[in-house]
């Protein structure tokens, strides 16, 4: 039997924190008609105190399962993309599989750049094709405010946090993720890069000093790379499908500059109406910036069951990738409220095993649980 990997289930979630071009026009010598004729961008959404690349994480998630109608722990697999984890390690997908109550999920993150989405699906469907897994979560999630130098206008009116999340499941019904394609150049790693806090420059007085904790992009060279990039991997994705430009119904790219993507619909001599944009209202939020996208469009009724997706994204490595989906499902209609308030209810109750597992691991290093091991012999 051969096995597809459909995207059954999709979500977002944008903090509801706006920074407009107007607000940087007080942090910054820029302006308005700058940033809106250079990028597209007119707005974009921060991360609130307390709100971390973990929690924007989970609230997409949660999104996603709700719509696949699939419970946490029927997940396999947790892939989450990220250039701002909450910490090194543990990473983010595990603590996010605990929030869930994913209890039988495997988890990782993975660092590819705003093109990271786009490898985690690509991992994803191959795992649940090749009979490895039936289910799988796919996270794209940042907290770009958290590393963006609010004080170097190149870089501060681009970024934007968010999460976006899809589900994943095998199907015997052709379609889903039909064709992947992944590729990287490391000699532009340069180009757009955290200069420290790795093992190379960890953090010290001087890194502090020298801000180098906060992203560094040489933009005209990204700009050409991406130019030429888009385009070509577009074309190239829908190819391995075994099918044309002609047969895509939606293309998301992801969301840097408008530019960009009109340079690339005016390459592929895409029909008008064929490309999803949202970087006026959440700007750059890299790799969360194309399942935002998706989750969107599928939600706003742009995608219909049988339509041909393709997603393309490019960025920090230098990294890209392209995926063409068969869509598989509408739209579900909200379940009753009585349903919600019970599906609610499963992450309190993660939360008090998660907060159990704890218990026990602490009383077994006071040596408790050997003593009442002892006591029931
Ligand atoms: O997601 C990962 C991939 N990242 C990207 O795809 C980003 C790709 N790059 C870009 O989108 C564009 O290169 C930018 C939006 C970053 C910059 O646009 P640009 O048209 O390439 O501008 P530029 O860097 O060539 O700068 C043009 C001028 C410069 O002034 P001079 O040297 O001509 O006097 C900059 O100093 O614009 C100036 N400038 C600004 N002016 C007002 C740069 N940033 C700003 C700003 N406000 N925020």
């Amino acid at each position: 039997m051969t096995r597809y990997a459909h995207v059954v289930g999709w979500g977002s979630y944008a903090p509801p924190q706006v920074l407009t071009n107007a607000d940087l026009e007080r942090m910054v010598d820029t302006s308005d008609e700058w940033i809106r004729t250079r990028t597209g961008i007119c707005e974009r959404r921060l991360a609130g105190e307390g709100e971390t690349t973990v929690s924007m994480s989970l609230q997409a998630a949660r999104r996603a399962l709700e719509v696949a109608g699939l419970r946490p722990a029927q997940l396999d697999l947790i892939i989450i993309s990220t250039v701002t984890p909450d910490h090194a390690f543990p990473a983010t997908a595990c603590l996010v599989q605990d929030a869930l109550g994913a209890s039988h999920a495997a988890a990782f993150d993975l660092s590819a750049g705003c093109s990271g989405f786009i490898y985690g699906l690509s991992i994803a469907a191959h795992l649940l094709s090749a009979g490895a897994y039936q289910t799988a979560l796919v996270v794209g999630a940042e907290t770009l405010s958290r590393i963006t130098d609010w004080s170097d206008r190149a870089t501060a009116v681009l970024f934007g946090d968010g999460a976006g999340a899809v589900v994943l499941e095998v199907g015997e019904n052709e379609g889903g993720v039909l064709s992947t394609l992944l590729g990287a150049d490391g000699s532009g790693g340069d180009l757009l890069r955290l200069p420290a806090g790795g093992s190379k420059a960890p953090p010290s007085h001087r890194t502090v000093a020298e801000r180098q904790h906060f992203i560094q992009m040489k933009g005209r060279e990204v700009f050409r790379f991406a130019v030429k990039k888009l385009p070509e991997i577009t074309r190239e994705v829908v190819e391995r499908a075994g099918l044309s430009l002609g047969d895509v119904s939606l293309l998301i790219p992801h969301q840097a500059n408008q530019r960009i993507i009109d340079a690339a619909v005016r390459t592929l001599d895409l029909p008008p109406g064929t490309v999803y944009t949202n970087l006026e209202r959440y700007g750059n939020t890299s790799s969360a910036s194309i399942p935002i996208a998706l989750s969107e469009a599928a939600e706003a009724g742009r995608i219909h069951p049988g339509d041909l997706v393709v997603c393309a994204g490019f960025g920090a490595g230098l990294t890209w990738g392209a995926a063409a989906i068969r869509w598989s499902r509408p739209h579900p209609a909200p379940p009753p409220r009585w349903l919600q308030f019970l599906r609610r209810m499963r992450y309190p109750l993660a939360a008090a095993r998660s907060a159990l597992r704890r218990l026990l691991r602490w009383l077994t290093s006071l040596g408790v649980r050997d003593y009442l091991d002892g006591e029931k012999r």
